[in-house]
């Protein structure tokens, strides 16, 4: 079939990132990265293309050690609690992974040792001993994530010491200010401590050819995001640590004593070991090869925008040095990572610390998986950030799922089995199939090339606009009229929309895979949808013509397939945020409380040494590499000065322009992510984190000492 473009590959290896074995998934987790792979597999298995989705939990790090202290109980029973239950959460919601692994399996261990010691062994592993935060109190090196403090970009008070959960930053415990210790909250020390470093730097050629060789295919933000990495040059990653869980370093030397693999260096490379372990659980032990080495296979990794940089550099780095010296047995780098923006929840941010989310668990035990996928799938965060809401949803399904499809099919399924004996009712031509209101060749070009570019709103978007189109042609063919004079004509319309109605199952079938098989069956067919195309046979072939033959008997009886959601199911949900939102207030005023504990006292020289001016900003725009900074130029009397600051979450450029604020002008300046400020203007925090600028109002002010 020409209309389609062959694919240089011959098989996909799909990875999901694996979530931390600490809590339960939510549905930020689902539509970033769980729900658009498990879409993206399922259309490749229609496609009769050999794909193989792979996931798992990431069972290591200083996430599941803090969860363990907080709540008393061992890693091993964090783990054990968590990947059971997001395993369950994701089989309930449809997700059809072909392997979901744990990094805490023999052979995941086996092969993070593997490659620590073909990558120690041709020398290019740093031992470097540096200063690391030391907890006096509790006698041990904290990690990054050990160390809180405020963030230096945004002054969010509670930032972790690897990044700021309010603005993104990627940092080190060194850069935050007031550091403290999460263990006893004691100031943490600087003690010297020996690790092994990747030498990222040495891979950076190799990484910016590969990044900018698809720059073109990537999405923009996975291509700049990397590059501003370049930009700033790669350095050295720490990729061991002090800690008691996780992969021990793989080495009888006293310096490995107490040491583990980081877990990122751990975790990116689960992808390669549960490939593994799928290959033995179906009984042939290399065939994992075929989709990590052969050049023929794809491999994509689905992740969130904050995990861009250990596939892009990270992951690529590691592999490029397994592969270097080799001529065989040589890794594959990804051929596409779609990152996804973030989904937000009602407006918010999700947020574990804070407990504001919605676990996807929790809400299957409320409502269906497929209507929760189809709404979320129509709010895929492509390239923006997006909501979910219930009233989306609860719209969505009424409407779209309910009214739309699911009244489709039952009308035309009842009215076949009470008017035609169950039995599609006559044959139907090509030309007859493109007469309904769809024009198939092109809207199948369409529907491949979306799901082929990741644009899964796009492709779910073309399947229900597939349904619209299948009930205007059936109401407006009314075959319950023209049957009472011209049963050929009726019959020629119910066996178009019993086609329809099988093209529906089909395209749908990756967002809604339960109703569609429900669907199928309905249709007449036993066994599900995906057995119907083995290698090779295409739904897109399937549907050039119509499908379904005259004389094809479908089921007897037809289903409800959506059920309205009421009003009244929604309320208690809404009721729950306000819950939230309230507590999250409530716990921001204990936050402000305890901010009373005022600063030391300073003298009044002190104080006139900080010099405060009015000034006014003339412009101000984005920050690319840091999503919550403002670069503003300010006028200062008859100075102007560059500042950055922390405020892009709450003000636009924009509306900064043309502002009093108050700017602290006698400050040191800093560089901070490439940029100088020099100076740094006054803001106070409110509410949920967000960030007012302090703005003295009064006439003839301008660069004036603020006393
Ligand atoms: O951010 C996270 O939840 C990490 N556990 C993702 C790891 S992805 C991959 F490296 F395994
Ligand atoms: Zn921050």
């Amino acid at each position: 079939m020409d209309y389609i473009a062959m694919s240089e590959f011959s098989r996909t290896l799909v990875t999901t990132a694996l979530p931390y074995a600490n809590g339960p998934v939510h549905l930020g987790h689902l539509a970033g990265v769980y729900l658009p792979a498990d879409m993206y597999v399922r259309y490749k298995r229609l496609k009769g293309e050999d794909v193989i989705h792979i996931g798992g939990s990431d069972e290591h790090g200083v996430p599941i050690t803090l969860t363990a202290e907080k709540e008393g109980i061992t890693p091993r029973d964090v783990v054990d609690r968590y990947h059971r239950m997001n395993l369950d959460s994701f089989t309930r919601c449809g997700i059809s992974f072909d392997y979901y692994g744990r990094t805490t399996s023999k052979l995941h261990h086996e092969t993070a040792r593997e490659f620590f010691l073909d990558i120690e062994r041709k020398g290019i592993f740093i031992k470097k001993t540096e200063k690391l935060f030391f907890d006096p109190k509790a006698g041990r090196f904290l990690s990054d994530r050990y160390v809180t403090g405020t963030c230096p970009i945004c002054n969010n008070p509670e930032a972790n010491g690897d990044q700021c959960e309010q603005c993104g930053t990627h940092l080190s415990p060194l850069e935050l200010i007031n550091p403290k210790s999460k263990i006893s909250d004691a100031i943490p020390e600087l003690r010297d401590t020996m690790h092994w470093y990747f030498p990222l730097g040495r891979f950076q050629q190799q990484l910016e050819e590969y990044v900018n060789g698809h720059a073109e295919d990537w999405r923009p933000n996975v291509v700049n995001y990397s590059r501003t990495w370049f930009k700033q040059g790669l350095g050295d990653r720490a990729i061991t640590r002090d800690l008691n869980w996780g992969i021990s370093v793989p080495l009888d030397t006293s310096d490995a004593e107490g040491k583990v693999l980081y877990v990122w260096f751990d975790a990116v490379l689960g992808y390669i070991s549960f490939t593994r372990e799928w290959a033995v659980l179906h009984g042939d032990g290399e065939r994992w090869k075929e989709y990590w080495q052969d050049p023929q296979s794809r491999l994509v990794h689905f992740i969130g925008k904050d995990n861009v940089v250990f596939h892009t550099l990270m992951f690529p780095a590691i592999l490029l040095a397994w592969n270097e010296g080799r001529d065989a047995g040589l890794y594959n780098l990804a051929d596409n990572v779609p990152a996804s923006e973030f989904m937000n929840f009602e407006g918010r941010k999700f947020s574990k610390s804070r407990n504001y989310a919605v676990y996807l668990g929790e809400f299957l035990e409320k409502f269906p998986a497929d209507t929760l996928r189809y709404s979320i799938a129509m709010n895929y965060p492509e390239n923006k950030d997006t909501d979910f809401s219930w009233l989306d949803y609860q719209n969505r399904t009424n409407g779209e799922l309910a009214d739309t499809l699911g009244n489709f099919i039952k009308r035309s399924v009842d009215f076949t089995n009470s008017r035609f004996e169950g039995e599609v009712p006559a044959e139907c031509t090509a030309e007859e199939w493109n007469s309904v209101g769809i024009d198939w060749p092109e809207t199948l070009r369409q529907f491949d090339e979306a799901f082929e570019q990741f644009h899964f709103r796009e492709a779910v978007s073309t399947g229900m606009e597939i349904a619209r189109a299948s009930n205007r042609f059936l109401t407006g063919s009314e075959p319950w009229k023209v049957i009472k004079t011209d049963r050929g004509a009726a019959a020629k319309t119910m066996a178009l929309s019993l086609n329809l109605c099988h093209a529906l199952s089909l395209v749908l079938y990756p967002v809604i895979p339960e109703t569609c098989n429900r669907i199928h069956r309905m249709l007449g067919f036993e066994g599900g949808i995906e057995d119907m195309f083995a290698k090779g046979s295409s739904l897109l072939a399937v549907l050039q013509t119509p499908p379904l033959k005259k004389g094809h008997r479908i089921g007897k009886t037809s289903e409800i397939l959506f059920t309205k959601i009421e009003d009244s199911a929604i309320e208690p949900e809404l009721r729950k945020i306000e819950k939230l939102l309230a507590e999250a207030e409530k716990k921001e005023a204990v936050k402000v409380e305890e901010r009373m504990e005022f600063k030391p006292v300073i003298t009044f020289d002190d104080f006139l040494k900080v010099d405060l001016r009015v000034a006014k900003v003339l412009s101000a725009e984005k920050v690319k590499k840091a999503g919550k900074l403002l670069k503003l130029q300010l006028q200062v009397g008859s100075d102007t000065r560059q500042v950055l600051a922390g405020i892009a979450k709450n003000y636009t450029p924009e509306e900064m322009v043309g502002r009093n604020v108050v700017l602290v002008a006698n400050l040191a300046p800093r560089t901070i992510r490439d940029e100088v400020s020099e100076g740094m203007i006054l803001a106070v925090e409110g509410e949920a984190g967000n960030l007012f600028v302090i703005e003295p109002a009064g006439n003839e002010i301008n660069g004036k000492q603020i006393q």
